[in-house]
């Protein structure tokens, strides 16, 4: 799929998106920059997020550790003083936890996802508006995933940390929006990004895994990463111009599907129609 749209939504706009070096991310930096924006992308992995930089004009990558409030409040500080504007942020990084019950869960595990689904998305979001404010508006989107409203089994803290970001971007509605901030989240089902190839490979039985992948959709397929950085190029631009504190399933219809006994045979449908 490509992640070029011909659209130019974000011409002269300046842009951030987090954990923008790896899947996810970068499907949305990729397809920001092919619409026109600078997009400042920031990662921890700055092999890659500057191997992304080389490679695309209008994207620049800077590391930073979005679990830390003095490095984001730096980050912003930074793109408006270079740019003069920040019209878009997407608050993307995150981290996997591993398939554990809920109470063999170490503590550890539930301090670093919510260090980084939760405090990070909130710490992008707190000093992306202290400059939009300022600067007239902006519109964010931030990954949240359809953990936030279903769960399945040993992914409990994943599913905890993913939970508030929902109520992240009500937060903002509530507050800014007669100040021309947007924020909204979008729940992404598997997607097939490094994340989920790590957690296919790492599974007993990666086939089986990747079947299981397969079959939380309705559409019986993963997502290609392109897919979801439509949905959140769609809510930053201004396409989306009434939208605000809403949480939008990009998920193959994950969400619309009670377990069945076509589960685990994806073929199931198709001999029986
Ligand atoms: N892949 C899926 O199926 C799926 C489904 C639902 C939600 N999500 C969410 O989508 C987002 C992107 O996931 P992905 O699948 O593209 O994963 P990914 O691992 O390919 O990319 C995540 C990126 O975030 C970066 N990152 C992690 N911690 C960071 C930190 N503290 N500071 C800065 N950068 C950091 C990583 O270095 C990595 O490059 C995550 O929030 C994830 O929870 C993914």
């Amino acid at each position: 799929m490509s992640e070029a749209s011909g659209e130019s939504r974000f011409e002269g706009k300046v842009t951030l998106v987090t954990g923008g070096a790896s899947g996810i991310g970068e499907a949305t930096s990729r397809r920001l920059a092919s619409e026109g924006a600078t997009v400042v992308v920031v990662d921890l992995d700055a092999d890659l997020g500057q191997a992304l930089a080389d490679s695309v004009d209008r994207i620049e990558y800077e590391r930073v550790d979005v679990t830390d409030g003095e490095q984001v409040a730096a980050l912003m500080d930074g793109i408006v003083s270079r740019h003069g504007r920040l019209d878009g942020v997407h608050a993307n990084a995150g981290i996997e936890t591993p398939p554990l019950l809920l109470a063999d869960t170490p503590d550890e595990w539930f301090d670093k996802a919510v260090a980084v689904n939760t405090k990070g998305v909130f710490l992008t979001c707190k000093h992306a508006i202290r400059h939009m404010l300022e600067l007239g508006g902006g519109s964010i989107c931030c990954t949240s995933s359809i953990h936030d409203v279903a769960s399945y089994p040993m992914i409990g803290v994943y599913a905890i940390s993913k939970a508030a970001v929902g109520a992240t971007v009500r937060a903002i509605a509530a507050d800014y929006s007669t100040r021309n901030i947007r924020a909204n989240a979008i729940l992404p089902g598997a997607t097939l990004t490094p994340m989920v190839k790590r957690e296919v490979e790492d599974a007993e039985d990666p086939v089986l895994q990747q079947k299981l992948m397969d079959g939380l959709q309705a559409m019986k397929r993963c997502a290609d990463p392109s897919e979801i950085a439509a949905a959140a190029a769609f809510l930053l631009s201004d396409d989306a111009s009434f939208i605000t504190g809403a949480s939008l399933p990009v998920d193959g219809g994950s969400l619309s599907l009670l377990p069945g006994p076509d589960l685990l045979d994806p073929d199931l449908h198709h001999s029986e129609a």
